[in-house]
């Protein structure tokens, strides 16, 4: 069944959908880092902009009144950006609190009179190069820095614990005369930007950084960063959103009518209760993949920085509702059952769960439950699209497989399926990535399979609402 299933990838493109797989750009995040907008904070497991153009132009480019775009998985709101940027209105869900931080700011900053934020940049420079004048100084002569004046008013978040000190006292000191000043700030849509800057660089000034999950710089063979120039890379990044946003603005100010976003920092598995029926034309997303990236953990710094958390406990509840579950939260359950029937879904978990059974929860039981869960919710998720989608809308989802236990299991083809299964039809699985690093359990002790059975791909997986 594993090799029907890996033969079918690639024959399922079927009519009407014939474009060829070139049609989509990319989808790999790398190249947002240029774009504007877009590059105003790195996310390692978002997609491209230009796989985002590419899909709008295929299947909306026709229509431009009312088009209704909507993003389950919004990460720092690529799709978002792109619909608003066309004069179409745009939904996202997102539940992480930082990236739904991102996709607010990003889908109101043409809002924002560019002037006054080029003013607030001004005044946030000058204040922080006095406030942080003497701890340069201090670092050159060996000094505590603590002991510089003025102290700063705001303090390390208190529920934050590292492994390692997460910053170097001097840049921990910058760091906190920054959050004061943007604290400080009269305009909350401009404080949010500035706060977005601030979570987009402080791991570049941190003891820590991302290969490609987040870990100490020390563990990773590189040197702590014992002092940096924060005002200026903030600054710098502040300019950054400046530069874009003018351009920004002009281009959402040509439509007559504004387009609206909304940006709603909860679980999509019950968007079907929050959205009404027949609601949406097109979905273009990008869930988690089945390879336990742990968007949370990677996250964490910016979370309670951000204080958008105050205690480890509270990261528990974005764990459960997260799309997948985590393996580290459902191995050690009871075997988990499929809500759905699919037998060739149940033959492959099957056969993860019976692999390596001498390591317990940590062989295939623990591996088998965290697919299962992940299925489930895939199911979850067609659910509630075949809800919300207009008749003849689209969706639009780049998934990658993942080798579990040596079982390499093609999530798209069977998230078309299980698509059918929910009622939608599916048009089309494209190959868009031959081979993915990165974001992937590429070098993960889990994946110990045949490595010519081992190539990690993405496609597109196109279903429609009959
Ligand atoms: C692959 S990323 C999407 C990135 C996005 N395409 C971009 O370019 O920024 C998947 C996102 O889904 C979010 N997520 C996971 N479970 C979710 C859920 N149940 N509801 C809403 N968002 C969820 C994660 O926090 C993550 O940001």
């Amino acid at each position: 069944m594993l090799t029907q299933l890996a033969f079918n990838l690639d024959i399922i493109n079927p009519e009407p959908d014939t474009m060829s797989s070139t049609a989509f750009r990319d989808p790999a995040f790398e190249q947002n880092k240029q774009d504007a907008v877009h590059r105003w904070v790195p996310w390692i497991a978002g997609f491209s902009a230009g796989f985002v153009a590419d899909a709008l132009q295929r299947y909306v480019s026709a229509r431009r009144q009312n088009v209704r775009v909507l993003d389950p998985f919004a990460g720092v709101g690529t799709t978002l950006v792109e619909g608003l940027r066309r004069g179409y209105d745009v939904i996202g869900f997102e539940v992480n609190p930082f990236a739904a931080l991102a996709s607010r700011v990003k889908c109101s900053a043409f809002e924002v009179e560019p002037q006054e934020l080029w003013n607030t940049i001004l005044t946030f420079e000058d204040k922080a190069r006095q406030r942080t004048a003497d701890l340069d100084r201090a670092f050159a002569n060996g000094d505590d820095p603590t002991q510089c004046l003025p102290a700063p008013e705001s303090r390390p978040p208190a529920g934050f614990r590292s492994r390692v000190p997460f910053f170097s006292p001097t840049v921990e000191r910058k760091v906190l005369h920054c959050l004061d000043i943007i604290r400080e700030i009269p305009q909350p849509q401009i404080r949010d930007i500035a706060l977005l800057a601030f979570g987009a660089i402080i791991i570049q000034v941190s003891n820590y950084s991302y290969e490609p999950s987040l870990g100490s710089r020390a563990a990773a063979g590189k040197a702590n960063v014992l002092n940096a120039d924060v005002v200026g890379i903030l600054s710098k990044k502040l300019r950054e959103i400046y530069d874009d946003l003018r351009l920004y603005r002009k281009e959402i100010e040509k439509f007559v009518t504004r387009p609206k976003a909304l940006v709603i920092n909860e679980n999509s598995l019950f968007l079907h209760q929050m959205l009404p029926r027949e609601h949406i034309d097109i979905v273009i997303t990008s869930p988690p993949y089945l390879n336990n990236y742990h968007y949370l953990r990677n996250t964490r710094p910016h979370l309670f920085w951000l204080n958008l958390a105050d205690k480890t406990i509270d990261l528990k509840k974005f764990e459960h509702a997260n799309f997948g579950k985590y393996w580290q939260t459902v191995r050690g359950s009871q075997p988990i059952r499929l809500n759905f029937s699919m037998p060739d879904l149940e033959e492959i978990i099957e056969s993860i769960a019976i692999k390596n059974p001498e390591k317990g929860v940590y062989g295939g039981r623990g591996w088998a439950n965290y697919a299962t869960e992940y299925f489930n919710d895939c199911h979850q998720i067609c659910m509630s699209l075949q809800h919300v989608l207009k008749s003849k809308g689209i969706a639009v989802f780049v998934l990658g497989n993942s080798i579990i236990q040596g079982v390499n299991v093609h999530t798209d083809c069977l998230f078309g399926n299980i698509g059918e299964l929910c009622g939608l039809k599916l048009e089309g699985i494209h190959p868009i990535r031959e081979k993915r690093v990165g974001n992937s359990i590429i070098n993960s002790s889990i994946r110990n399979g045949d490595p010519k059975n081992s190539r990690l791909y993405e496609s597109a997986v196109i279903l429609r609402k009959p």
